[in-house]
């Protein structure tokens, strides 16, 4: 029996009472990083001005260079953003698209992204054109073919996640970015399931643009992402919110642009006003943290455990699995058959103390599992014990 569960879970603010198996959504945070966190909320409260006028720039480098460390990146080539919703709606607009662009994606997205991308569409006039990727996938090549079965000369970007949201599934992006490069497009990834969950190169990837969270797999508090823009692309990008960091290039403001950082790009960023940036330089601490506690074989743990509880759910309803099994990671999203995907869910949750996330697919309901280092056998027996209630 695995002791890594026990040691982790009191590490945890989660509610006891509760079998939390969506860490997906919103991640959750340990104890000594949420501790973390508030020194350095008290540390600002207690010398507001010294504190973000000086000392959190050297800090925010400081966080930024263990990040670039830990996705191999340099620290410069990143900004930290609230969550992945705010890169992507920072970026688009700097991409300058018009009505002969093409953005090829596929229809596997995040809905809060793809808004994002549909509203630019409509403004500027280029089209955001969907593949479709059926389920179940079979085989990387089906992926690669079906996805590029849209691509056109007019294709300019391709966007994607690395790791799907309501389907879970790793996609095969190093292959993707590099038949893109083949191609002459750029590359803009959403790994906002990727840091903490599953290895990251950026150097070795070398995608454009990728953005990512480190709240959900990373462990962070709420609210930390980042967006990765390659070095040649940086003059580009312009800010959603201006600010004292940008302006350096402009006569009128030459003089009074305040310039933390050799790079602009890190300048017209960093800067959005007066914001409490504390969970932003708390990531060196989650590295650590999950060092300490040997996060790889915590994650192969999780892994072995997915594939169980998903084989052990299909052996009990029939239904077919939606993946090959190197397509997951710690999560997995498992047919099931209700028809009232809500109601499951408030089930699950009022009747059984089980938090997951369901969702409707193609005429039947669908949940997705996650499986953290504080979740057990236990909880998984658990789940099963009660989806057996519902069939
Ligand atoms: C694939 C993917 N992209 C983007 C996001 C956006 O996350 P946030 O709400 O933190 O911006 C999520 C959130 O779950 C996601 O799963």
């Amino acid at each position: 029996m695995n002791n890594t569960p026990k040691l982790l879970r009191p590490q945890f603010l989660l509610d006891p009472d509760i079998v939390f198996l969506n860490h997906g959504s919103f991640g959750a945070c340990p104890k000594p990083i949420f501790d973390e966190y508030q020194k350095w909320q008290r540390k600002l409260e207690t010398r507001p001005v010294k504190f973000q006028t000086e000392e959190v720039f050297t800090d925010l480098e400081n966080s930024r260079r263990a990040l670039g460390e830990y996705i191999n990146c340099d620290k410069d080539d990143l900004v930290y953003f609230p969550n992945p919703t705010h890169a992507i709606s920072n970026l688009i607009p700097s991409l300058n698209l018009n009505e002969r662009d093409e953005v090829l994606t596929t229809d596997q997205e995040y809905g809060a992204c793809d808004r994002a991308w549909v509203y630019y569409a409509q403004k500027s006039g280029f089209k955001y054109i969907k593949s479709e990727i059926p389920l179940p996938i079979t085989s990387v090549e089906e992926f690669c073919q079906r996805f590029w079965s849209k691509a056109t000369p007019q294709t300019k970007y391709v966007y994607l996640s690395h790791i799907t949201s309501s389907t879970a599934l790793i996609l095969p992006i190093d292959k993707i970015v590099k038949e893109a490069k083949v191609r002459g497009i750029k590359t803009i990834i959403d790994g906002a399931h990727v840091p903490g969950h599953i290895p990251l190169d950026i150097k070795a990837m070398d995608p454009d643009y990728y953005t990512g969270a480190c709240h959900k797999w990373l462990c962070c508090p709420k609210g930390v992402s980042f967006l990765y823009v390659r070095k040649e692309l940086q003059d580009r990008m312009q800010p959603l919110v201006f600010s004292w960091g940008w302006g350096e290039e402009y006569d009128e403001f030459k003089a009074s642009t305040q310039l933390h950082s050799e790079s602009r790009f890190v300048n017209i960023f960093q800067w959005q006003g007066t914001r409490d940036m504390s969970a932003f330089l708390t990531v060196p601490a989650s590295i650590e943290f999950q060092d300490q506690y040997d996060w790889d074989s915590v994650r192969s743990r999780c892994g072995e455990m997915v594939l169980d509880a998903r084989n052990r759910i299909t052996e009990l309803t029939g239904l077919p699995q939606l993946c090959p099994d190197d397509w997951l990671g710690q999560m997995a999203t498992i047919l099931f058959p209700m028809d009232d995907t809500v109601a499951f869910k408030e089930r699950l949750y009022d009747d059984h103390q089980i938090e997951i996330p369901t969702m409707a697919h193609e005429g039947l309901t669908a949940f997705r599992i996650s499986i953290q280092g504080y979740n057990s056998e236990a909880d998984v027996d658990h789940l099963i014990r009660t989806l057996k209630n519902f069939i």
